[in-house]
């Protein structure tokens, strides 16, 4: 059978991670796992239904659909939803929940364990896949992770401006690096890669390359 790796990808709000994760998946015929949006959906949960639901994550079903970018939280398309300011403002919060975390590590190492997965997140090379082949952390200067958030929020239609984007993702970073658990630092064995100035392409052609390398290797 031919040999799979997993590649984590790890960094700061709209460092890139997404974009490229899905296209390195598309190239490679791997499994694209966004986890940020697995937490955004339990982040949904918990505001339409009370704080109180977070003790009963085990009924909870979340599934991705098979296009790889809808997430379906107990049978209900919550992919747009799931960006909402209101639950952008809360995940960070949800997020360093022990319970949240335990629940949705497991299902993550669960979805990985026959390789083949390109998972982004905060936490993937440090916590849920430690030994996974390929680790990378992405990074960006907080305003041209704002600039770029700007654009999409635009793009959607929400009337936002630079200054509150700006404050709300060094907001977020503040809080996803300086929880207790599982907080968002680079493993030791990553490979640094700063987007500021690289377009999409570059940082994709990045990734199959080194991805291309290990696979060639025994
Ligand atoms: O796409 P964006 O950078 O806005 O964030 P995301 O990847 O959708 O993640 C939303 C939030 O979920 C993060 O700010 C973290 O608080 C949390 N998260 C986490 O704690 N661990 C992960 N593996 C992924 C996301
Ligand atoms: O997943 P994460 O929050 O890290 O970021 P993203 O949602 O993949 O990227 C945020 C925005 O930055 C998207 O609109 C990308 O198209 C854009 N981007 C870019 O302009 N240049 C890059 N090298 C990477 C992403």
């Amino acid at each position: 059978m031919k040999k799979k790796i997993n590649i984590a990808i790890d960094g700061p709000a709209a460092a890139g991670k997404s974009t490229i994760s899905r296209r390195v998946a598309k190239r490679m015929a791997y499994i694209y796992i966004d986890t940020g949006a697995m937490y955004r959906a339990v982040t949904l949960h918990a505001i339409r239904n009370g704080r109180g639901v977070i003790d009963q994550l085990d009924d909870l079903d979340i599934r991705f659909g098979t296009d790889g970018t809808s997430i379906y939280l107990n049978g209900e398309d919550v992919s747009a939803d799931i960006r909402s300011q209101e639950v952008t403002n809360n995940v960070s919060e949800i997020s360093s929940l022990a319970e949240v975390r335990q629940y949705l590590v497991s299902m993550q190492r669960k979805i990985a364990e026959d390789k083949g997965v390109v998972m982004d997140g905060r936490d993937i090379g440090t916590t849920v896949l430690p030994e996974a082949e390929l680790k990378v952390y992405m990074k960006a200067s907080p305003e041209i992770r704002a600039k770029r958030r700007l654009k999409e929020e635009k793009e959607r239609g929400i009337d936002i401006d630079l200054k509150t984007l700006t404050d709300q993702i060094i907001r977020r970073d503040d809080l996803d690096m300086n929880r207790e658990i599982s907080p968002l630092v680079k493993a030791h064995d990553a490979v640094l890669l700063d987007t500021s100035h690289m377009s999409i392409p570059e940082v994709e052609e990045k990734i199959i390359r080194m991805a291309e390398d290990l696979l060639r290797e025994d």
